[in-house]
């Protein structure tokens, strides 16, 4: 019998409670957000967890983010980073921005974490221009229709055997009639690319199922990889 709606979520209560319980920073940072009218639409507990684990196992030191909200992914994020580590955020929206400072603020994250607010395109070409040095993971969750963008302009500032991350590439590029949706675009894209190679793997959502498209960037030593 398929999994109900209610079945998936008690999966997700029970992956979240014995691997990946909130902190007072995490929760606050979650309510603060809603309490300021935004959208409820940042990672799950069990995603931000997995994200950290991705981030921790590359022994990530630089992460970049696209889309930041109030800041609650960017918190399991940057908890994956050394005192010496850095992460960049990109926001567009100046209140949202401004609510993620907070929480950052409380969660004892202000050193580890800079937001830039701004469309996210022009500041990655910005970030190009200016020679930023490169990260060891992309995490890539701001506007879909341009995920196929981020990835092009981001890709150069991403190391070799760095992970680019995508969230919500899942029911949308599956379910949306529209060919050109950007989350069916980017995996499209993702999956043909030479220098990455990619597993799209199904994560649980309050609200679902989503998706999370991991991706690792290998530009040396390809002629003997099939993958
Ligand atoms: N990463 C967050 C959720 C991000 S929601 C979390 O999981 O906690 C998507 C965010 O991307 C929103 O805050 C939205 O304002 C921002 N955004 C939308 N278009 C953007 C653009 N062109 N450039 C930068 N940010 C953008
Ligand atoms: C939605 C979810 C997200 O994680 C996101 O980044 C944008 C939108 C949503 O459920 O609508
Ligand atoms: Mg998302």
């Amino acid at each position: 019998m398929a999994d109900t709606r209610s079945d998936l979520h008690a999966y997700d209560r029970y992956i979240s409670k014995l691997f990946a319980p909130e902190d007072g920073a995490l929760e606050s940072a979650r309510k603060e957000t809603v309490r300021a009218g935004m959208p409820e639409i940042n990672v799950s507990a069990s995603e931000g967890k997995l994200l950290q684990i991705l981030a921790q196992i590359i022994n990530a030191k630089r992460i970049l983010e696209i889309g930041t909200l109030g800041g609650y992914s960017t918190i399991w994020l940057a908890r994956a980073l050394g005192p010496d580590g850095k992460l960049v955020t990109l926001e567009i929206d100046p209140d949202h921005a401004a609510v993620a400072s907070r929480n950052l603020e409380r969660a004892g994250l202000t050193k580890t974490v800079q937001i830039k607010v701004g469309p996210g395109l022009d500041l990655l070409a910005q970030m190009l221009s200016h020679s930023e040095p490169q990260f060891d993971m992309i995490f890539i969750d701001a506007d879909k229709e341009s995920y196929p963008k981020y990835l092009r302009t981001a890709l150069p500032l991403l190391r070799d055997g760095g992970l680019v991350v995508a969230d919500n590439t899942l029911p949308d590029a599956v379910l949306d009639s529209r060919a050109d949706h950007g989350a069916k675009r980017y995996n499209a894209d993702v999956g043909t690319h030479p220098d990455l190679t990619s597993i799209l793997v199904p994560v649980l959502r309050t609200r679902g199922i989503d998706g999370l498209l991991i991706s690792l960037k290998r530009t040396e030593g390809k002629g003997r990889r099939r993958n």
